[in-house]
């Protein structure tokens, strides 16, 4: 039997991107090997949005390239759009490149030709139960400067509604429990009937038990009435991503974020309006530029705002992005000062929020079932649980229980479940 190897680097869309290619491939009669040796099939799903990510593909192709021959390997994603000749000086000229550009059904399509199977109908969905991951925008115009992805992964391009709705019924229908949304800015969907907002409240009155939820609004394109709407909505999980980036308006300026933090304030402020909700955000420490009183002015949004978790990155150089260009570089070493001060104050507002739970009870999605009664899930705000069942039998995945919350943490709840 066939066997082959998906390795995954960086956000969503490219987990979307290789569960679909590993539900084709196993349905073509190939198996999912462990390890290089004698694989059929190695694809590299690859991330360029830090120097990080990208450095990992790599060296895991140059890993690939050893054990296999270069015509049996497929790297995918935004490195394959940005770096094909290292790639193929890592592997050799036979290596199948597919850019990030490439949509979904191309990605199939040359995977399809390239392990020779039968064409299949593909499944609808793809993602991993109980979460499918339906794409509502493509590729990326908003040009941050620091941000590679408008150069990796081209053209913005937004799905049919049409496809949407019936991408979101079919995955109700087939049990999944949660529909994750995906755009690089979401905020730029649009359609006949409207906006982001619109879709959200078409897909709201879709029959069945389910919760939605997507990434990544932008701040600059929300507006205030937006959020408000969309919080009335009832199948929606009570918390909202929004990157923030840098709490100084001067940095937001030179990162071409398009709002100031008066803007931001206003936009958090409506999720804040119901304590029920939670709010997390993207920081970036270090851009170009950057001075102690533009990262205290970062510090301090992060405080006022109370976030509940932070997704916090050193800035990382990305050839040809317009900040790669700018003068005022900051020192690695003020880099990783700031970033761990930073990272300290932000671990104290996860512990903070977490540990405001306990005593209260939350709705969970199980996620994975665990071994004896140690059950994980994500509570209707977004936070990790870990639960155990109080000598019952465990829970289904997808299944929707109540756990009573006896312990938080920095990464997540604890308790018991009640139901
Ligand atoms: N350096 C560091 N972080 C970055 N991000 C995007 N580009 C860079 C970069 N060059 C972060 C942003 C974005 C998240 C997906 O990745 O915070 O919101
Ligand atoms: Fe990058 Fe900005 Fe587009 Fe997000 S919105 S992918 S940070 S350019």
């Amino acid at each position: 039997m066939p066997t082959f190897v998906v390795k995954t680097f960086g956000c969503q869309f490219n987990e979307l991107y290789s569960a679909s290619v590993t539900e084709m491939l196993e349905r073509a009669g190939y198996e999912q090997s462990r390890t290089l040796d004698r694989v059929s099939l190695v694809v590299i799903n690859t991330c360029a949005v830090r120097e990080k990510a990208q450095e990992k593909a790599f060296s895991f192709l140059g890993e690939a390239a050893t054990a296999v021959d270069a015509s049996r390997i497929v790297f995918m994603g935004c490195s394959a759009t940005l770096d094909q000749e290292r790639a193929k000086r890592i592997a050799g000229h036979e290596v199948h490149i597919i850019p990030g550009s490439a949509g979904i059904e191309e990605v199939l399509a040359r995977v399809q030709a390239i392990a020779a199977c039968a064409p299949a109908e593909p499944m609808v969905p793809h993602s991993l139960f109980p979460t499918a991951d339906i794409e509502l925008v493509r590729g990326c115009e908003s040009y941050c400067t620091y941000c590679i992805v408008p150069r990796a992964r081209g053209r913005e391009t937004a799905v049919d509604a049409e496809v949407v709705l019936r991408q979101a019924k079919d995955s109700i229908q087939h049990g999944f429990r949660e529909l994750l949304l995906l755009g690089q800015n979401i905020n730029r969907y649009h359609w006949s009937g409207g906006g982001l907002i619109e879709l959200l409240s078409a897909l709201d009155r879709l029959d069945g038990e389910f919760w939605f939820w997507f990434l990544s609004p932008h701040p600059a394109y929300f507006q205030r009435a937006e959020v408000q709407r969309l919080m009335q909505l009832e199948h929606v999980e009570h918390h909202v991503h929004l990157p923030l980036q840098s709490g100084s308006d001067g940095i937001l300026k030179r990162m071409n974020r398009r709002y100031s933090m008066a803007d931001y304030d206003a936009l958090a402020g409506a999720v804040r309006s119901d304590s029920r909700w939670t709010l997390t955000t993207d920081i970036i420490v270090g851009f170009p530029g950057e001075t102690d009183e533009d990262f205290e002015a970062t510090v301090a949004a992060v405080r006022r705002h109370q976030f509940d978790g932070v997704f916090l990155a050193k800035y990382s150089d990305r050839p040809g992005t317009p900040a790669s260009a700018m003068p005022d570089k900051v020192p690695q070493k003020t880099i990783d000062e700031r970033h761990s001060v930073l990272l300290q104050v932000v671990r104290d507002l996860s512990l903070q929020s977490n540990a405001a739970m306990i005593g209260g009870s939350v709705d969970v999605l199980v996620l994975t079932a665990g071994a004896s009664g140690d059950t994980f899930g994500k509570s209707r705000d977004g936070r990790n649980v870990w639960f155990e069942d109080q000598g019952r039998l465990s829970h289904p995945v997808g299944s929707f229980v109540r756990v009573d919350i006896n312990h938080g943490s920095r990464e997540g709840l604890y308790g018991i479940c009640s139901t």
